[in-house]
């Protein structure tokens, strides 16, 4: 069983205006379209996409919170919210004429104590050796950084196998817990090592630092320039594929639902690697964070090359 954890989910509202926008007057919106949004939520739908199945959990609360898990049960991905007093935020793109986009984000909601030990109680009841917990995302308000460390020692306790995609001080204090697999891009990778830049041999450098601390697998993806995947025995990687990008965003979210998926399935390190490249260069092609289909993946599959370095 996979598991996505998503603290502070969204519904994303993306308006299109047919006029240019105008400050401090009435702008008409010509489309408006409603995702439910989330870096958990995003793996739920790429294992979905892959034929997989995972629950959703996290906080969501109020009407939005309402409208975002009828989105995922009607998509068919079962859920399992804590849900919150307060409102689940909305976070609002305008896409004006020309393309430009203003995004309004706002800050979420802020979780009780209660609420918190609910969501670890409701983890811990359903993991069990053979799950897989993804956690991604920030942290909301009225959460401790540390939440997901403390998830994490929870998890082991129950035999389950955690990923986490986090960054900054949450990603910190995961570490003292030890995930099993990380997966970092460039940025946050430097980030958490407070470097503006590295060079290949620094990356896999850094990535080995996680693997002695006893992670077992890291994928450090780096956009265009593709992504690194590194165990104690092997380190791989791979180059991007030259292809027409719509949006990047999500990129990632996909690999991490690949790793799960295969990983679920007993599958080999190599064909994780060659998959999840295949899907996150699929899902660029495709607008917003929407998996790509199918098709488009198997495609791509066979021009992804892996080297050992
Ligand atoms: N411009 C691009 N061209 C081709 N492939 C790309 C591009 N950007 C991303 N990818 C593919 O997607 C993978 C993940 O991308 P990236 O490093 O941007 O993830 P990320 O920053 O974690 O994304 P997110 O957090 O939004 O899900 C890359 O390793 C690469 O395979
Ligand atoms: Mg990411």
């Amino acid at each position: 069983m996979i598991i996505t954890v998503t603290l502070n989910p969204a519904i994303d509202k993306t308006a299109v205006l047919s006029k240019d926008i105008k400050v401090g007057d009435i702008n008409r919106i010509h489309d408006i379209v409603y995702d439910a949004g989330g870096k958990g939520i995003n793996v739920s739908r790429t294992i979905l996409s892959l034929g997989g199945s995972s629950i959703a959990t996290g906080f969501i609360g109020g009407y939005f919170g309402m409208m975002l898990e009828r989105e995922l049960v009607d998509a068919g991905i079962p859920v399992a919210f804590v849900h919150i007093d307060a409102e689940t935020r909305t976070n609002t793109k305008i896409i004006s004429p020309d393309g430009s986009i203003t995004e309004f984000n706002e800050p979420g909601p802020v979780i009780s104590e209660f609420e918190k030990n609910r969501l670890k109680e409701k983890l811990v009841d359903m993991a069990d050796e053979n799950s897989i917990v993804v956690l991604s995302g920030s942290v909301p308000q009225g959460v401790e950084p540390t939440i997901y460390r403390d998830l994490i020692y929870a998890l082991h306790e129950k035999k389950a196998r955690v990923f986490s995609d986090i960054e900054g001080e949450p990603f910190r204090y995961a570490m003292e817990a030890v995930p099993d697999l990380l997966k970092p891009n460039k940025k946050e990778l430097l980030s958490f090592f407070g470097k503006e830049s590295a060079d290949e041999d620094e990356i896999v450098e850094m990535g080995k630092y996680f693997i002695d601390k006893g992670v077992k697998t890291v994928v450090i993806s780096c956009g265009k320039d593709g992504a690194y995947f590194i165990t104690k025995e092997k380190t791989y990687k791979c180059p991007a594929l030259d292809i027409q990008v719509a949006s990047t965003v999500g990129a990632g979210d996909s690999m991490m639902a690949v790793f799960a998926y295969f990983c679920e399935r007993g599958y080999d390190f190599k064909d994780s690697i060659k998959a999840s490249m295949a899907v996150a260069n699929a899902c660029v092609t495709t607008e917003g964070t929407r998996p790509a289909p199918r098709e488009k993946v198997e495609e791509l599959i066979d021009k992804i090359v892996i080297e050992e370095i």
